[in-house]
Order: structure tokens, then C-alpha cells, then sequence
């Protein structure tokens, strides 16, 4: 096996989120919520949701399928497909094997990562490292959930989550460009579990008993969650920011994992990035945990806002808690 350092780039992404919307004013009709309250906390005003039919591979499938039509490559030159998720198709296959035949990339090999809404970037980091190694040439990513399955639609917190995917096909590139540095943490030292789902997996196997207690929905800690994150996405990106001797002036924009407006806000406050460079769609989509930073990047890129040589600042923090952050020169 051939032992090489390469720099990695994106070369192109894809999006694609269901086509039904709830509004929160929706929403105000079946849950205790209220319109003001979840806007001016959260930043959201809607979100996507999965028709009944529609699975994590299907949303998957569109945006991988999208990024490998925008990086101009054949399915074909896909080598491996690596898929965040936390809302997989089934236990068993994947949920990556599943899109590499609703794609058709049966060259790539393919599977499944688990890190939540810190997914997409973890995945990336996986990618870069073949990439950079020289395992393999292109690497499709993607981060698709459809936390819509996982949420108890009579709580109010039905709010956060929306469903969604989003890809980006990696490949090599010149010296000039690409990531400049990956920082992954996880921090399992809590107590209690600040986000998680207890039910379906070997310690809760789902049974009738189970399902009448809503074990199978998520559980979150809002309190718990917002004082990680404030602290976790800091730290991860000075750290970027100290491995590649840029200051946050260098930073041209950031593409946050969309948890919060409230987290996103105190971040950059405490990190000294001016708001109007942390990108948001979370007005939109709401939280679509491993989708946000892809949909993110690829509405921001076929925007315009994306200049070659910009540093593109990646940060997302999700149940673990697992953290990170990554700066890659746009080329
Ligand atoms: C969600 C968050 C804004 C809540 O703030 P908080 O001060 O901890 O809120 P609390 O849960 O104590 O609720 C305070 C009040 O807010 C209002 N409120 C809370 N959740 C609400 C909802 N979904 N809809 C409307 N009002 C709500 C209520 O008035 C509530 O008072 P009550 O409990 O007496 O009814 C904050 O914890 C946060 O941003 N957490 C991060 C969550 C996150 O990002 N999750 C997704 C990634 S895993």
C-alpha cells in the first residue's frame, strides 16, 4: 500500500431535504410550544420531515448522488462512502451500503459512523485521511438523519430537529489548498447522558413495555447541552486556529453545526468571530444533526460566498459529547 502525504479538498457538494414542512406555527397546533419562543431561542422557523416512506438512505442518496453531479466525477470514481448518521435505515445492512445501490457506486466500499451531530465532521476527517494516505482517490461523505422517527411528537421539544442530508465528494489536491487541520474530541466523563436515545440497541431491546414508556424517542438535557457546547466548539477551534497559526481575523466564514442560534451566538462571541461570518439555515431546516454542515456548506458554496483562498472554519458539537473542529483553504 502506497504510504503519501496529500493535501484533500472538497471538490463538490449536494443537499437534499424532504419535501413536507411543519412550521412552528404548525407545530403550536399539536405540542405546547410557541411560535416567538422557538425563534427567538432556537432560530428556527421551520423544518423538513421524511414522508412516511421516505428513509435516511433515500435523503442520503439524493445529496450524494447531487455532489457527485457537482465535482464532475462518475459515480464510478467513488472509492469509499462514508455515512454519518444516527437515524440509520435498519441495524443491519448499513445505511451507506443501502445508498451505494440506490447510487450505483459499486466501486466504493462503504460504511456507517456514529458520532451524532458531530457526524458529517468526523466522517470528513475519516475521508481526508484516505485521501491523504493515498488509499484512495475520492471519498463521498455524507451526513443524513431523519430525527423525525426518534422524536415524541407530543413533547415540546419536537421543536429542535428536522430531517435532512447533505455530501461532499473529497479528492486530492495542490500544496496551496485544502484542510489545514482536524481537531476530534469526545468527552464521556458526565454522569448522566445529556442527549441520547435509550431504547433500541442491545442494552434496551424495544419491546411493547418500551415503546408504552417512549424509550424509543430522544432525551435531552437543553441545559445540559447549551453549557457543553459553549464550551466544547471554543475549544476545538482555538485549537484549529493554534495547529495552523491562523488568528480568527484569517477566518473568512464559519459553517457551524446548526444546534442553536443562542450557542452559535455565544460561540462566536467567546471565540471573537463576528456573527456575520457564522453561517445559519437553521431558520429553515432546524436541526438536522449529521445534515446541517453539509446543507450548510452547499447552499453557502452555490451561493457565491465561497472565494478561492478563503479559510472555511468547520465546528459542530453533538451527544458523546463528541466535538471538533477543522479549517480548510478554499481552492
Ligand atoms: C433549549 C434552551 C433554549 C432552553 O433554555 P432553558 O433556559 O434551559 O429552558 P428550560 O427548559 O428551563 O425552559 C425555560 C422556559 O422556556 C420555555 N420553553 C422551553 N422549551 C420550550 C419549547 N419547546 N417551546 C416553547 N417554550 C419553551 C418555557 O417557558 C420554559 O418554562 P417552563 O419550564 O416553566 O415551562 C437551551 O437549554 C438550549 O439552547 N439548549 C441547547 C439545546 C440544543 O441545542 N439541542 C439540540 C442539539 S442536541
Amino acid at each position: 500500500m502506497r504510504q503519501v502525504i496529500r493535501n484533500v479538498k472538497i471538490l463538490g457538494t449536494g443537499s437534499f431535504v424532504p419535501e413536507t414542512i411543519y412550521t412552528n406555527k404548525y407545530l403550536e397546533t399539536i405540542i405546547p410550544t410557541n411560535d416567538e419562543w422557538v425563534q427567538s431561542n432556537l432560530g428556527i422557523k421551520e423544518r423538513h420531515i421524511a414522508s412516511p416512506d421516505e428513509t435516511t438512505s433515500d435523503l442520503a442518496a439524493k445529496a450524494g448522488w447531487d455532489a457527485i453531479a457537482d465535482s464532475g466525477l462518475s459515480v464510478d470514481d467513488i472509492d469509499l462512502i462514508i455515512v454519518a448518521t444516527a437515524t440509520p435505515d435498519r441495524k443491519a445492512p448499513s445505511t451507506a451500503a443501502i445508498v451505494q445501490h440506490k447510487i450505483g457506486a459499486y466501486n466504493a466500499a462503504a460504511f456507517d459512523i456514529a458520532a451524532v451531530c458531530s457526524g458529517f465532521l468526523f466522517a470528513m476527517s475519516i475521508g481526508t485521511q484516505y485521501i491523504a494516505s493515498g488509499v484512495y482517490n475520492n471519498v463521498l461523505i455524507i451526513g443524513a438523519d431523519t430525527f423525525s422517527r426518534i422524536v415524541d411528537w407530543t413533547r415540546r421539544d419536537a421543536v429542535f430537529f428536522g430531517d435532512g442530508a447533505g455530501a461532499a465528494v473529497l479528492t486530492s489536491a495542490n500544496v496551496t489548498e485544502g484542510f489545514l487541520a482536524y481537531r476530534l474530541y469526545t468527552d464521556s466523563s458526565h454522569d448522566n447522558l445529556g442527549f441520547t436515545v435509550p431504547a433500541g440497541g442491545s442494552e434496551i431491546p424495544i419491546t411493547p413495555e418500551v415503546l408504552e414508556k417512549g424509550l424509543q424517542y430522544f432525551q435531552m438535557d437543553g441545559k445540559a447541552v447549551f453549557n457543553s457546547a459553549v464550551q466544547a466548539l471554543p475549544r476545538a477551534i482555538d485549537q484549529v486556529l493554534e495547529d495552523t497559526g491562523l488568528s480568527i481575523s484569517d477566518i473568512s466564514l464559519m459553517i457551524p453545526h446548526q444546534p442553536s442560534i443562542k450557542i452559535l451566538k455565544k460561540t462566536a462571541e467567546i471565540i471573537g468571530l463576528p456573527f456575520e461570518k457564522v453561517m445559519t439555515n437553521m431558520d429553515r431546516y432546524a436541526n438536522t444533526s449529521s445534515g446541517t454542515i453539509p446543507i450548510l456548506l452547499d447552499e453557502v458554496k452555490k451561493s457565491g460566498r465561497i472565494h478561492k483562498g478563503d479559510n472555511i472554519l468547520f465546528a459542530a458539537v453533538g451527544s458523546g459529547w463528541t466535538y471538533g473542529a477543522s479549517i480548510i483553504k478554499w481552492g
